[in-house]
């Protein structure tokens, strides 16, 4: 009912975040009006589970883990402040599987991890393989039957999903002290790269509500709530597959790198709603695909961009655009910044965080054979696929994971191209990671003889 009168539900598509004062005012209200009705009393303690912390849980019959179980690898840190943090950690998991995606229960839920975010000491710090947690999950529970609630219920994703990882950054997330944080991490991981003025002068135009959540309001899926994805990858096994028709069926389609339709729509389709590079890389791709006609990054209505960016670059470019000034050429290489087919705008990019980058990079791709290798990242495509899981509820997957030797590299390539491993990415462990996914029913992934 308090959710009729205040239109709760809108939150659920991005405006969250915005009007965060005043639901977080009315889930503490909520809660503790159930809280005095199912316990009688209201106490204001250092609350230590899900269940005392989110009073309706307090009829659910189910378990509660320790807080700590499964999570000890990303909370090694010695600091006194990192083990009080780690004590408080919720038990998300556990709380998703009990609630199926409950807006009673996402509102507590955020307003908890609000509350433990803002208690943080000041001087509380994470080492390499941490990351700060964050709400932005919230907005991608309203699905029943989300992929996300299977990846919770699957012992094997213990390790590897971590709901409350942040997934996209924009304005609101630079400070100082934030900014000294992720400077000590190099490549996609932090922003070593860039001094602190080129990156907030980047976030700080990073403010509309399209810059908080991956979907538009306008382009919502069906009445379920439930968002259909396909992820294209660029493998050789979409050449000649007739996917097309099928891949445009979806309610988003990401796309990545060298994203040629034109003269492969039967293969590959015609739609991109997101557009995924790793910023320096799209002039990488602008020059080798030109000679398959690949002149500029895809253009249509409603795209979105998908930056994860590398170096400096990326933010001064961002920044410039976003001022009308003129994009500048890489200082590193004198490169000339990339042509967009139309005037780019805030509202058209999409940031993802540092943290989610290292967070792929610990837990989803974490390679022992390139454990030496100081450059290794987690390759775009893998970046984009495990975006989607995060975001969309259906994630169907092509052109990822397909033969070697049976396909040439690239579904647009005119001669067979040979398959090479490059040391800053693993092939192999990301293929075996897409056909575990693919058969524990988490993606479905095109396959074919
Ligand atoms: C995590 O650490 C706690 C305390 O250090 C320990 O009791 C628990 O067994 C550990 N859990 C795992 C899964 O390693
Ligand atoms: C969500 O949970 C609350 C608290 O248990 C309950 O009162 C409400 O009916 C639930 N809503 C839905 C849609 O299930
Ligand atoms: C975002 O920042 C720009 C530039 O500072 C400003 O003109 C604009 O009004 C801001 N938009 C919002 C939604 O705050
Ligand atoms: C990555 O794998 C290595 C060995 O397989 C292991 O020692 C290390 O702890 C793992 N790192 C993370 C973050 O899980
Ligand atoms: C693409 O598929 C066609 C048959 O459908 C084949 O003739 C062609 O050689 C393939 N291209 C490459 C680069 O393998």
């Amino acid at each position: 009912m308090i959710c009729k009168l205040f239109n709760c539900k809108s939150s659920g598509h991005g405006r969250f975040i915005s009007n965060r004062v005043v639901r977080l005012v009315l889930a503490l209200c909520l809660g503790m009006t159930v809280y005095t009705l199912v316990i009688g009393t209201f106490k204001f303690t250092t609350i230590q589970t899900i269940r005392e912390r989110i009073p309706f849980l307090a009829n659910k019959a189910f378990t509660i883990r320790p807080l700590t179980s499964g999570r000890n690898d990303t909370l090694h840190s010695t600091a006194p402040q990192m083990k009080e943090e780690s004590g408080n950690l919720p038990n998300i998991d556990t709380l998703i599987q009990g609630i199926a995606f409950n807006q009673t229960y996402k509102d507590a839920l955020a307003a908890d991890i609000e509350r433990r975010e803002a208690q943080r000491p000041s001087n509380w710090r994470l080492s390499d393989a941490q990351y700060t947690s964050d709400t932005q999950f919230v907005n991608y529970m309203n699905c029943a039957t989300s992929v996300r609630k299977k990846l919770l219920l699957e012992s094997f994703f213990t390790k590897k999903y971590l709901p409350e990882v942040p997934i996209l950054i924009w304005n609101k997330h630079y400070s100082q002290e934030e900014y000294e944080r992720l400077a000590q991490f190099r490549s996609i991981f932090g922003w070593k790269v860039a001094s602190a003025s080129v990156i907030s002068s980047a976030l700080s135009l990073l403010n509309t509500t399209s810059n908080t959540y991956m979907f538009d309001h306008d382009r919502s899926p069906g009445q379920d709530g439930c968002t259909s994805c396909a992820v294209i990858g660029n493998g050789g096994i979409l050449n000649g597959s007739k996917m097309g028709k099928e891949i445009d069926s979806h309610d988003y389609v990401f796309r990545v790198n060298v994203a040629l339709t034109k003269g492969h729509e039967e293969d590959v389709g015609t739609k991109t709603s997101f557009y995924c590079a790793a910023f320096r890389s799209l002039s990488n791709s602008v020059m080798s695909g030109a000679r398959y006609g690949f002149h500029a990054p895809p253009y249509q209505k409603g795209i979105r961009y998908v930056f994860f960016p590398k170096t400096d670059w990326a933010y001064m470019f961002l920044s410039a655009v976003f001022s009308d000034k003129p994009a500048p050429r890489n200082p590193a290489d004198g490169r000339s910044p990339p042509k967009f087919q139309t005037k780019l705008t805030a509202n058209d990019v999409k940031l993802v965080h540092p943290d989610f980058e290292r967070y792929i990079r610990d837990r989803w791709v974490n390679s022992t054979r390139r454990k030496n290798v100081e450059f290794y990242r987690p390759s775009t495509g893998a970046i984009m696929l495990i975006l989607a899981l995060h975001t969309c509820d259906k994630v169907d997957v092509y052109g990822f994971a397909g033969s070697f030797t049976k396909y040439s590299e690239y579904y647009y390539d005119t001669a067979f191209r040979k398959h090479v491993s490059y040391l800053n990415h693993d092939s192999d462990i990301e293929k075996e990671l897409w056909i575990q996914l693919h058969q524990l029913g988490i993606i479905n992934l095109y396959t074919r003889e």
